[in-house]
């Protein structure tokens, strides 16, 4: 099976001139997401994952499942001023201006294996926020994981020093 052909092109959208990869015929799909699920947990050759964290909200899909799969548990890093508990922060830029995810100061312990989970890898600013968080909790990063990775935006060299696996690559 192709996950690529269940990822659908969508010309010019948020904005003129992107071309948006659109994940929703995959999660539509209960045999190619399942398919999808098997790659991104057998990238992983059985290491043992305490914790896996997801970032809003592309990242939260395949990231609960992963948890599910993996046997861990699962930490929505969100937007700001959505986490009720005492939260953590680290801030990445876009394209004009900044923006922030937090996650829950008791989310990961220290020395917690942690997986990094997103949708995309595209300029890594998010990815690189997400390995803050860990960092700051006293987690190991043991993967970074994407449903893909944008090369062309070489989003990797943000995150560079830990393994970094994408089920498809553009
Ligand atoms: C998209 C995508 C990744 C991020 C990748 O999320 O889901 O999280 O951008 O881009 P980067 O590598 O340049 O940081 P977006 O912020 O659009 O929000 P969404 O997941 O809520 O759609
Ligand atoms: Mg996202």
């Amino acid at each position: 099976m192709q996950i690529k052909n269940y990822i659908r092109d969508i010309q010019d959208f948020p904005k003129e001139g992107i071309l948006f990869k659109d994940i929703t015929p995959l999660l539509n799909d209960p045999i190619a997401r399942k398919e999808c699920l098997s790659i991104l947990v057998a990238s992983l050759n059985g290491q043992r994952i305490d914790k896996v964290i997801g970032a809003e909200s592309r990242g939260f899909f395949f990231g609960m499942l992963l948890a599910q799969e993996l046997n861990a548990g699962f930490v929505p890093a969100r937007k700001p001023k959505k986490l009720p508990f005492t939260t953590i922060s680290a801030s990445y830029d876009l394209e004009y201006g900044t923006d922030a995810l937090e996650i829950h100061a008791d989310a990961i312990q220290k020395g917690d294996r942690v997986l990094i989970h997103d949708d995309v890898l595209a300029t890594g600013g998010t990815a690189k926020a997400l390995a803050e968080l860990v960092q700051k909790l006293g987690g190991e990063i043991i993967q970074f994981n994407f449903l893909m990775e944008l090369s062309f935006l070489n989003g990797r060299n943000k995150i560079e020093g830990h393994p970094i696996f994408a089920a498809i690559t553009y």
